[in-house]
């Protein structure tokens, strides 16, 4: 598989998760469990551009494919908006659930430029966090989202 712009070959076994191969094999920590069942969020990445949850995504089902973690988006810099959106408006505390936040928020823009608010809470529904009460998670997103468009018009 291609990890972050990088080809990987490595031997697993048939039950191996895609977050633990990783986390553990790669070290690409970004990637967080939390529920391991598919409902909190913390573990997405991009599998061919799209959010998969990596706790329910065998590694086996990702040969041959295009991995995308955090670590990925942040290194190409396609994220560098939104981290500061997130960080202006404390859009997190713990930072467990920031990684898959971000994914989703990343995934988000790139499906539709200027979501409204209810369109950004619904893309957020797979995503639990704890902490910050969402305000303003929404608030980034929606701000970055204005920016991008600012941006763009220039
Ligand atoms: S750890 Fe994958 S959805 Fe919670
Ligand atoms: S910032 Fe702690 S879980 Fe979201």
């Amino acid at each position: 598989m291609t990890v972050n712009g990088e080809t990987v070959r490595e031997a697993v076994e048939a039950r191996l998760s895609l977050a633990d191969f990783l986390r553990d094999r790669l070290r690409l920590t970004a990637t967080h469990l939390g529920c391991e069942m598919g409902a909190c969020g913390a573990c997405l990445v991009l599998l061919d551009g799209k959010p998969v949850h990596a706790c329910l995504t065998l590694a086996a089902q990702a040969d041959g494919e295009v991995v995308e973690t955090l670590e990925g988006l942040n290194e190409r810099g396609a994220i560098a908006d939104l981290q500061a959106a997130f960080h202006d408006r404390n859009a997190l505390q713990c930072g467990y659930c920031t990684p898959g936040m971000i994914i989703t928020a990343h995934a988000l823009l790139a499906a539709k430029r200027t979501p409204d608010r209810a369109e950004i809470r619904d893309a957020l529904s797979g995503n639990y966090c704890r902490c910050t009460g969402y305000e303003a998670i929404v608030d980034a997103i929606e701000a970055t989202a204005a920016q991008r468009i600012g941006e763009a018009a220039e």
